[in-house]
């Protein structure tokens, strides 16, 4: 029996294994030496003086927006070839969601497509850093700068890359990132709020909180307890628990390395799938910025029964995936906007190509050969 390919695997060593279980030899499971580790750690990885750790990428989004004060009326450009808590983040805050294009290449808004997008309402921009693969952020702040306008950037895809030697995350009003098990470093669950000021630092920490005081002198477990009874503010339960931070803070300290294997990986797979006619695969280099690798999406050719190269991939053992279906065609969305205002070439036509191949730190050569000899195989077989 050939095992089979994952399309994504979390790279756990004994040393993740080892902080894990330290924690559980301790009473602090949350809110507990092992958050103020990872959240100092993580601050410091991206130059910038706050990280809050949250449960999720999501809540961080949900959580970034309330603290810039986007609510009802107001309206947040962000990509439809994206992840879908991005729209809904937006929702979640009684605010409008607009779509805007992506550029072909790096697969992010541009200063056009944000451009076409504005309107009067316009307060936000939720720059996506798709797969990895950095935004033009020196542009987009400019644009920003001229209109007055918030960037939240979401770099749940892209822990580790650079504009112009500068790690995405550093360039906005808040940053999110995520720590899902398919991304570059996991905590299980969880993400991070990356924060330039005390005052939206403490409000994230309090809204994660309960709405509790942002630097409450008790947990539960810890006298005086009645700090952890009193709510200044409405709140979340969006804790990362101690457990998840030492998880994080291990896989952190081991970015440069898993950072290096996902590009050495990368790298192969272009050497594997060189020459297919019609397929195009991901930039493995662009100007002024550094890739992290997050997935390997290739584009099929035109010609191509995307369905069809799946099941065929499948019964080989082999996972993939159709990143991204966008967010405007999803059947949670499809009827919540005005679809004749919609103008999304390039995200409509990228995204009925794409192919996500199996994609992790410790793909082995010989599980890449073997995906590409496949999908090889698949496209021939449907050129006949
Ligand atoms: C671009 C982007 N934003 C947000 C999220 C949401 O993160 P989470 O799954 O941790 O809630 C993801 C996760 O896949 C993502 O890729």
């Amino acid at each position: 029996m050939i095992p089979n390919i994952p399309l994504s695997a979390p790279d756990i060593t004994e040393a993740e294994i080892a902080a894990v279980t330290a924690v559980l030899r301790t009473p602090h499971l949350s809110l507990g030496p092992e958050l103020a580790a990872f959240e100092t750690a993580f601050a410091e990885y991206h130059s910038v003086p706050h990280a809050v750790a949250v449960s999720s990428g999501t809540a961080g989004l949900h959580m970034a927006l309330l603290t810039l004060g986007i609510g009802e009326g107001d309206e947040v450009i962000v990509p439809s070839f994206a992840f879908i808590a991005v729209a809904n983040a937006v929702l979640h805050v009684r605010a409008t969601p607009v779509f805007a294009d992506i550029d072909p290449t790096t697969l992010n808004l541009t200063p056009a497509t944000v451009e076409r997008a504005l309107t009067p309402r316009t307060r936000a921009v939720l720059v996506v850093h798709t797969f990895g693969i950095p935004a033009d952020m020196q542009a987009l702040r400019d644009l920003a700068t001229r209109h007055n306008l918030a960037i939240i950037e979401d770099a749940c895809e892209a822990i580790g890359a650079e504009f112009h030697q500068r790690r995405v995350g550093s360039f906005g009003d808040l940053a999110v990132f995520g720590f899902y098990p398919n991304k570059q470093i996991t905590t299980g669950e969880g993400g991070a709020v990356l924060a330039h000021t005390r005052a939206h630092a403490d409000h994230l920490r309090s809204l994660r909180n309960q709405g509790r005081n942002p630097n409450p002198s008790a947990t539960e477990e810890t006298p005086p307890a009645s700090d952890w009874l009193h709510h200044p503010d409405i709140g979340f339960n969006y804790r990362l628990s101690d457990i998840a931070c030492a998880l994080g803070r291990v896989q952190l300290s081991r970015i440069d390395e898993i950072l290096s294997l996902r590009r050495t990986a990368a790298e192969r797979y272009h050497a594997l799938l060189a020459g297919i006619p019609g397929l195009e695969l991901p930039p493995l280099t662009l100007p002024g910025r550094t890739i992290s690798w997050f997935v390997f999406a290739v584009r099929l050719p035109e010609s191509a029964d995307r369905p069809q190269i799946q099941s065929f991939l499948a019964q080989q053992g082999i996972a993939t995936a159709t990143y991204f279906a966008p967010i405007h065609q999803q059947p949670a969305w499809r009827n919540r906007i005005d679809r004749a205002s919609l103008n999304l070439p390039i995200t409509d036509s990228i995204g009925a190509c794409t192919l996500a191949l199996p994609f992790f730190t410790r793909i082995s050569v010989i599980e890449q050969e073997r995906v590409a000899s496949a999908l090889r195989d698949a496209l021939a077989s449907q050129n006949r």
